[in-house]
């Protein structure tokens, strides 16, 4: 049985195409795995709080040595971590904002990205302690910026969740959606075919028959 962990990050509501391309795969994913389970968090609508002086002294702390208020610091944190790890499966909808992702991901990547939670300083250096996890990022775009020099979105998601291990990830662009009326159907048709091609491909390849959960 597959756990996902659905994420939107788009303030928008309705007018949102982020949470309607995250929503669809959900919907396509439990017609097949009616079993599935689902968290769902909602970073667009209840962000949760950059972190501050007392996150970083309780991060960079021994957790046996906290006190009341810098465990207090590391409430949220601990929180989205406990969620993220119980997933196999991430599905998130990340907007481009300014070339790269809405401030509330960012404020979501630092407070997942943890020393002794998500990864750890080895004698090789950094390692990522998330393994086994799938995620596909859907990201929606007002112009063009897929394989670009100002695509600051993309290779900045890789870095960040390959640096906590997650390796396995496949991005869906729905791009040119501020380019009138004919591109924006044109790229959301594209991304509905992606996400199911996306589904059927994880359903045939080889490497995924090997995994317990699906
Ligand atoms: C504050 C803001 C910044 C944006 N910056 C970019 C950008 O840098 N590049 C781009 O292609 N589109 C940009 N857009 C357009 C959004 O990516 C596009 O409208 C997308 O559909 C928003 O996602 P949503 O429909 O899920 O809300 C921006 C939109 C907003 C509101």
């Amino acid at each position: 049985m597959t756990h996902i962990l659905h994420l939107d990050s788009s303030p928008r509501g309705d007018r949102s195409l982020s949470r309607a391309l995250t929503k669809q795969f959900i919907h396509l994913w439990k017609q097949i795995h009616p079993n599935a389970t689902v968290t769902y968090r909602d970073l667009g609508h209840y962000p949760v709080s950059p972190i501050d002086e007392a996150w970083i002294a309780a991060a960079f702390s021994p957790s046996t040595e906290l006190s009341p208020s810098l465990e207090a610091a590391l409430m949220i944190s601990d929180e989205l971590i406990d969620e993220l790890l119980a997933a196999d499966l991430l599905i998130f909808g990340i907007p481009m904002y300014n070339y790269s992702v809405p401030a509330n991901f960012k404020a979501y990547i630092d407070q997942i990205v943890r020393v002794g939670r998500t990864f750890i300083i080895g004698s090789d250096g950094y390692e990522g302690l998330v393994h086994g996890k799938r995620a596909l990022v859907i990201t929606t775009r007002g112009g063009s910026y897929a394989g670009s020099s100002l695509d600051f979105q993309e290779p900045y998601l890789r870095a960040v969740f390959e640096f906590i291990g997650i390796t396995d990830l496949t991005f869906i662009h729905a791009e040119n959606l501020s380019m009138g009326a004919e591109e924006r159907q044109f790229a959301i048709a594209a991304a509905h075919q992606a996400i199911q091609q996306t589904i059927e491909a994880w359903q045939s390849s080889d490497s995924l028959s090997n995994l317990s959960y699906w």
